[in-house]
């Protein structure tokens, strides 16, 4: 049945405000209810500030470092540039949910193997950018570098492949070439 006009079509403000929202979505394979959250709050805010989950990293939060990277749907997002109300019902992963108890996940190993970062800071946005990419390539996504007219299917990551699809993740210490050899072992 169409709805009256300006009747929002299953409302869930807050008794509080109507600037704030109930907010439950799934970290982790965690669900959190999130009562009352103010509608201007970034999705890293969200995890670092309410949730405690502080292996998610601020750098710029202004979308241009990429250490705040995590997945949201399997996807990766800049998490400074998403507002957290809009991640309703959603599937996030970040850092803290790569690993499977004491058991790193491969490409944590493989960062360690190749000494792929320095100070760290931006490790857990490069892994969770990683994973993004590992799983967009296999799905036949193009990056700037594909050769175009190539037939569908899954794309190989060589070096230049990689090194595009990480070009939105920063890192000050300069560890690239490593972070290119340890990705390119986890694609393998
Ligand atoms: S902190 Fe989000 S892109 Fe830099
Ligand atoms: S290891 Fe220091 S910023 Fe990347």
């Amino acid at each position: 049945m169409p709805q009256p006009e300006n009747t929002p079509a299953e409302p869930r403000f807050s008794a509080e405000s109507p600037h704030h929202s109930d907010l439950t979505l799934r970290v982790n394979g965690t669900v959190y209810d999130v009562p009352a959250l103010d509608h201007r709050t970034a999705l890293i805010d969200l995890l670092r500030e309410h949730l405690g989950l502080t292996g998610t990293k601020k750098g710029c939060d202004h979308g241009q470092c990429g250490a705040c990277t995590v997945l949201v749907g399997g996807r990766r997002v800049n998490s400074c540039l998403v507002l957290a109300v809009t991640c309703q019902d959603a599937e996030v992963t970040t850092v803290e949910g790569l690993a499977d108890g004491e058991r790193l996940h491969p490409l944590q190993e493989a960062f360690l193997a190749h000494d792929a970062y320095q100070c760290g800071y931006c490790t857990p946005g490069q892994l969770c950018s990683a994973l993004g990419l590992l799983a967009e390539a296999e799905a036949g996504h193009p990056s700037l570098v594909t050769p175009p007219g190539r037939p569908p299917g899954p794309v190989p990551l060589d070096d230049a492949e990689i090194r595009e699809r990480l070009s939105g993740n920063l890192c000050r210490c300069g560890a690239y070439p490593h972070l290119v050899r340890a990705v390119a072992e986890v694609a393998r």
